[in-house]
């Protein structure tokens, strides 16, 4: 049987269009850069065909069809706006009709800046109204749920927001009530809009009948910077555009990838970016008086990275009693050169016992398995990458490593350990601090933590570290994660790092200078120039670039067709 899908030829405004069989007309003008407009309709929800805004003339059809629901045939000749006189009508008597009630109030509406309603009238219609009755009043900021609001003059009844309850969380907490212009969306009674995608529909609404709770009119859209970055909330890696404005998130949408998050978010990621930055910050390195491991005192850096290089191994025998605790947080750039420390400043191999990366899975109900992963370690699969602690297959690798990272910590519970470094924010979970950890760390010869937590913390095992260090948070780096289907992606910096602290690579290349062994070349100074060193220096990533990751992604896959070498050799097997 031949699965490669059948093409077909057609010609919209004169154009030649190759497209798969079942493509709409939307999405194949969309191939040649023609835009059909549309609100009602999305690629990855049904087709309701109501807001009648797609409309187009199809050659030998009688009257004007929508394109959202005409699939494509051979030798069709379609016509949009820009080549159809009728079609160019019709679309500015459905922007009369959507408009004869819509409130123009765009100057105090959220959605003014990116507002399909605002865009497609000043590309379509720019006719003034006609209507002189006074407009239907209807209900105005109604919660829908803990996270959702919505103005029910604003809504055009386009049903995205329905059809996402229905069909992707398949909660269906919303429905259109009444009829005609009376016709309402609202919640079913006792119901509330609140599954842990809930969110999403905010993204969904093409206008600004529905705004996020949290976030609703706090700034204009012009006025902040947008940055296109992924979510850190889990190893799915959901990507993401985040509006900053000074110095803190102030909107996140989801950035549509097929391959990852289609065009959804859970309000845990959307919501908690700036779960990352800690209250109180670290902004010095601070050192502990050995007295009853209690008092900080602050130290310059040159001093901390002098203490610091006691983490340096003399022989093996030093090796086999230090543990290396690496954040999921960390970048893959950073991950890299934090086992280069732990192997040549340390002599802690990264795949032997003596390293982990922190994984707690988590129990997920069958909702928040549509998209959320059962972590909170967005780079996590870098270890599978590199095989640190021993992992080497995919298969349960979760558990693999959440059972390295257990066996670790029991490792310096029972006193075996005499050398401490955890590296970056929750090197070790909050969940795993007990007094049986904090009072072995007291009693290590050497630990150091690299964080963003301050000192005043003590629920993070960083408070009972020798020495702490500060760094940038999650928020504040830029560089590659792998998701959980070994996926290579851009993470890129939201928020601007206090001067005083350091990247942690920056850190561990100083700490190692310290202790005479150098791991990292003078001319890496930032992140750009930390990738570049990084693919140059591992054979396995060496195909891999910024400008081919690109905004959406490269699968390890991808990379591993492409490299010039043998493709069946474990990436693994190059560190
Ligand atoms: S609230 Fe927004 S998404 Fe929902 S029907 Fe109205 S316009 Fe469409
Ligand atoms: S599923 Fe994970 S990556 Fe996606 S938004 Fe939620 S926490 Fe973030
Ligand atoms: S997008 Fe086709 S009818 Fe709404």
């Amino acid at each position: 049987m031949d699965d490669v899908k059948k093409t077909v030829k057609l010609t919209i405004d004169g154009v030649n269009v190759t497209v798969p069989e079942g493509t709409n007309l939307i999405e194949a003008a969309r191939q040649v850069g023609i835009e059909i407009p549309y609100y009602c309709y999305h690629p990855h929800l049904s087709v309701s065909g109501n807001c009648r805004m797609c409309q187009v003339e199809v050659e030998g059809m009688p009257r004007l069809t929508i394109g959202c629901n005409t699939a494509v045939k051979e030798a069709m000749v379609v016509k949009t706006q820009h080549t159809s006189d009728a079609v160019a009508e019709a679309q500015r008597a459905t922007l009369e009709f959507i408009l004869a009630n819509h409130p123009l109030d765009c100057t105090v509406c959220d959605q003014a800046g990116h507002c399909k309603l605002q865009d497609y009238y000043y590309e379509y219609s720019r006719e003034p109204s006609r209507h002189q009755v006074e407009k239907k009043h209807k209900v105005k900021a109604l919660p829908l749920g803990p996270d959702v609001i919505f103005d029910g003059e604003r809504c055009i009844l386009c049903t995205r927001c329905v059809r996402f309850c229905d069909e992707v969380t398949k909660t269906s907490e919303l429905g259109i009530f009444n009829r005609g212009d009376s016709s309402l969306v609202g919640t079913y009674p006792g119901v509330e809009l609140d599954n842990a995608l809930s969110g999403s529909v905010v993204d969904l609404c093409p206008v600004g009948a529905l705004t996020h709770r949290q976030w609703r009119f706090n700034t204009r859209v012009w006025f902040s910077k947008w940055v296109n970055t992924i979510c850190t909330g889990c190893s799915t890696g959901c990507n993401a555009k985040v509006a900053v404005r000074d110095g803190r998130v102030v909107c996140v949408k989801a950035r549509p990838n097929e391959d990852v998050n289609l065009e959804w978010m859970c309000n845990e990621g959307r919501y908690g970016f700036e779960r990352f930055q800690p209250a109180k910050r670290l902004l010095s390195p601070m050192l502990k008086g050995k007295e009853n491991c209690v008092g900080f005192r602050e130290l310059v850096w040159s001093q901390a990275n002098a203490l610091a290089s006691r983490l340096a191994s003399g022989d093996g025998q030093d090796a086999s009693r230090s543990a290396v605790f690496l954040s999921p947080f960390l970048t893959l750039e950073e991950v890299c050169i934090a086992l280069e420390f732990a192997k040549v400043v340390m002599g802690v191999s990264p795949k032997g016992p003596n390293i982990a990366m922190q994984l707690r899975q988590r129990d997920l109900t069958e909702e928040e398995k549509i998209l959320i992963s059962p972590d909170r370690a967005p780079n996590a699969s870098s270890a599978l990458l590199f095989g640190i602690g021993g992992l080497s297959s995919k298969v349960n690798w979760r558990d693999a490593l959440e059972k390295s990272y257990q066996n670790l910590l029991n490792s310096v519970r029972t006193g075996q350990i005499s050398k401490v470094l955890l590296v970056g924010d929750a090197a070790i979970s909050d969940q795993d601090v007990d007094n049986s950890l904090t009072s072995a760390m007291c009693r290590a010869a050497v630990s150091v933590a690299i964080t963003s937590r301050g000192i005043e913390d003590s629920e993070g095992a960083h408070f009972y570290c020798d020495l702490v260090l500060p760094t940038r948070t999650v928020n504040e780096k830029s560089g590659v994660m792998l998701n959980k289907d070994l996926r290579f992606q851009r993470l890129n910096s939201l928020l601007l790092a206090p001067a005083t602290t350091k990247p942690e690579w920056q850190i561990l290349g100083e700490i190692a200078a310290a202790a005479g062994r150098i791991i990292l070349p003078d001319e890496v100074v930032d992140d750009r120039l930390l990738f570049r060193f990084i693919i140059s220096e591992i054979d396995a990533l060496s195909a891999l670039s910024l400008s081919r990751i690109g905004e959406s992604g490269l699968s390890l896959e991808s990379l591993r067709t492409n490299r010039c070498s043998s493709s069946n050799e474990s990436l693994a097997s190059d560190r």
